[in-house]
């Protein structure tokens, strides 16, 4: 009998052939509608393995009902949606897809702090409204990206990457992370600081780092207040890492400039949430990795890791 596998959403055709080839799969068939947790409650009671995404919560509970689950692979590099500690307890595997996503992600990080310094969305809609009457000489002014100073927080692929896309446009580079990576620092000529240094320093902060306990709120109003006035605070990472109410009462006061964020602490983020109303906030629905080609390949990477643990061998990357 072949291994029983549960794939929370409709992937590309291709990825799923392929499991198919292998396995004994039942899918939940929707593109854009999330599998609702009773579903996937009673459909993981026989699995061997699970090929999920970040809107899949996968608790000690779900966990719990599994009990010839073998492995969770993710189709993501973020695994905050799964309980670690209780799948290394079960001995479940846990994957996730690093790696692919890095250069997309880094490009959209760009792009949003882009449009957040230059006004795009706002002066786009300035445009369509019929606001534009004539040429003014501080009409839309944004901040100056070439040659300010972009301070990075988590310096893994991503933030490397993104350090390689601010030289390009001259920027100061400082990073702030658990560990130094001195090499790093040599390569790109950044500058390794403490947090609040770099929230001081910084024209652009970006947050690059994962979400986990010791993230949680990590940007909240005391390091909002440390910021200069004109700077701009980029997420591309997790939302939970920023404290939204701290965020809009800084926006809201002017003691930053402006924020892009592509990530928020409930996604989707509900039309009515304060900060969908502040014309200096650029929001994206967590679009970091989505181009047609690393999406694929996150989708690829993700089936890989599933056949290669329920062959009893050591999938691409193992989280537990
Ligand atoms: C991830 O991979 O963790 C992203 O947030 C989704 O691409």
């Amino acid at each position: 009998m072949k291994p029983k596998v549960y794939i929370t959403r409709r992937v590309p055709d291709e990825i799923i052939v392929k499991i198919e080839k292998e396995f004994d799969i039942r899918i939940w068939d929707e593109t854009d509608v999330p599998v609702p947790r009773e579903v996937l409650e009673k459909e993981i009671v026989d699995v061997d393995g699970l090929f999920c995404l970040i809107t899949e919560t996968v608790d000690r509970e779900l966990l719990e009902k599994a009990p010839q689950l073998k492995v969770v692979s993710n189709m993501a590099v973020g695994y905050n949606n799964i309980d670690i500690k209780a799948a290394k307890e079960k001995g479940i595997t846990v994957t996730n897809t690093p790696g692919v996503l890095t250069e997309t992600t880094a490009d959209l990080t760009f792009a949003l702090l882009m449009a957040t310094a230059r006004r795009l969305i706002e002066s786009s809609d300035y445009l369509r409204e019929g606001s534009w009457k004539t040429w003014s000489p501080m009409q839309l002014t944004g901040q100056d990206i070439y040659g300010a100073t972009i301070g990075i927080i988590g310096m893994g692929r991503i933030g490397a990457a993104l350090a390689k896309r601010a030289k390009g446009f001259d920027m100061n580079v400082l990073y702030h992370n658990r560990s130094r990576k001195l090499s790093l620092e040599k390569d790109l000529n950044m500058k390794f600081v403490e947090l609040d240094s770099l929230l001081k320093e910084s024209d652009f902060v970006c947050i690059m780092t994962p979400y986990t306990p010791e993230t949680i709120d990590l940007i909240s109003a005391r390091e909002l207040s440390l910021m200069k006035k004109t700077s701009i605070l980029i997420n591309t990472a997790r939302g939970g890492i920023v404290n939204e109410e701290d965020l809009y009462h800084a926006l809201k006061r002017g003691e930053i400039w402006a924020a892009g964020l592509d990530v928020f602490e409930q996604e989707p983020i509900s039309l009515d949430h304060p900060l969908l109303t502040l014309p200096n906030v650029v929001t994206v629905p967590h679009i970091g990795s989505a181009s047609i080609k690393t999406r694929m390949k996150m989708a690829e990477l993700a089936a890989e890791n599933l056949l290669l643990a329920l062959k009893n061998q050591t999938p691409k990357h193992v989280v537990v």
